[in-house]
């Protein structure tokens, strides 16, 4: 035969057969949106580093939420920038501090039309900017004395009506110590999505700018993972699974998507991934060139997001992909 009996072309004819064997899709019930409250703000006001992205004022709080409602969203991701911060994040954790707030808001005006997921961390709440107790001396983060106030922080997020606790800190031990204060207050079936392998990345560059949660000496690669590891991202995780986690993350998203395929496959869990802020400023700076088509750039990044094993995607891009899924 002087031609190949198989021709992958065949199936690449048109678009109706190309729907027909399609591996992956997305869908809008695949998408978290997260956004910021800050209390500081009293209308919206824009994170230079991530166009289109805003720092929503306290009493908007339900506002920035409707916007993923009216899309049919699912699921929002909450942030919280404090009115004053200290060594201890002693604001990460009152009935009426600003995620707290923010939640109550948001579920008076949606009930269950809305799922509210919360970020429970000190980055934002602490003046030194890291994510536990510092002992002042060796700039090290406690990590035991750190467990306790993410206990508490979780239980008043529930209280105040969040669906979904996601633990993002990388403290050792933190979804048992998490799990067991939401049992012991009444919140045996509120769920964890634990930020299970998240990296000491450069991609949070702009959130760091958005959450005004930048750090006054050091870094946080003594929690956070080594970009360079793979197989610790499935000890680390496997940890989280044996702690209780009901939903693991990978977080940054596409330069990790090695890390999502193999969670995928060892664990066969519920699955998030985080198209983190540095990913979403790439795309936007590179469309504001001229130099990429924003919307199949990030439609392209999502789906490989899907291919690599995610189910759920938190994205700055939410609502865009929203309105596009909707006219398909
Ligand atoms: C920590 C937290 C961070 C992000 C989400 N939760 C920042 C960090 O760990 O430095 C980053 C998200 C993003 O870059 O979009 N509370």
């Amino acid at each position: 035969m002087s031609f190949p009996v198989n021709r992958m072309r065949r199936l690449r004819s048109g678009n109706l057969i190309k729907e027909m064997v399609r591996e992956n899709t997305l869908s809008t019930s695949d998408l978290i949106y997260p956004f910021f409250v800050d209390e500081n703000a009293s209308e919206k006001i824009p994170v230079a580093s991530m166009p289109g992205v805003f720092r929503w004022p306290l009493h908007m709080a339900a506002e920035a939420a409707r916007e993923a409602v009216d899309l049919k969203i699912p699921a929002v991701l909450v942030f919280g920038i404090p009115k004053a911060k200290d060594a201890a994040g002693t604001h990460s954790y009152g009935d009426s501090d600003v995620v707290q707030e923010s939640v109550r808001q948001i579920k008076a005006a949606f009930g269950d039309k809305l799922l509210v997921v919360t970020d429970v961390c000190m980055c934002e709440y602490t003046d030194h900017g890291h994510c536990g107790i510092v002992d002042m001396k060796t700039h090290d983060v406690i990590n035991d004395e750190t467990l306790p106030i993410l206990g508490k922080i979780a239980v008043s997020h529930a209280k105040a009506g969040a669906d979904i606790i996601a633990p993002s800190g990388m403290m050792d031990g933190m979804i048992a110590a998490i799990r067991s204060a939401l049992d012991d207050n009444g919140f045996e079936n509120t769920p964890i999505m634990s930020y299970s392998s998240k990296y000491a990345s450069v991609f949070y560059g702009p959130f760091r700018d958005a959450a005004d949660s930048g750090f006054c000496f050091g870094d946080r690669a003594s929690y956070q993972m080594d970009p360079a590891n793979g197989d610790e991202a499935v000890r680390e995780t496997q940890l989280d699974v044996l702690e209780g986690a009901d939903m693991l993350m990978v977080k940054p998203g596409m330069p990790y998507l090695d890390i999502v395929y193999r969670i995928k496959q060892e664990f066969k869990m519920p699955l998030a991934i985080y198209q983190v802020s540095g990913e979403y400023s790439m795309i936007k700076a590179a469309a504001q060139n001229g130099w990429l088509d924003e919307e199949k750039c990030f439609y392209e990044a999502m789906l490989s997001m899907k291919r690599a094993g995610a189910n759920m995607i938190i994205t700055y891009y939410a609502k865009e992909m929203a309105e596009i899924l909707a006219k398909k």
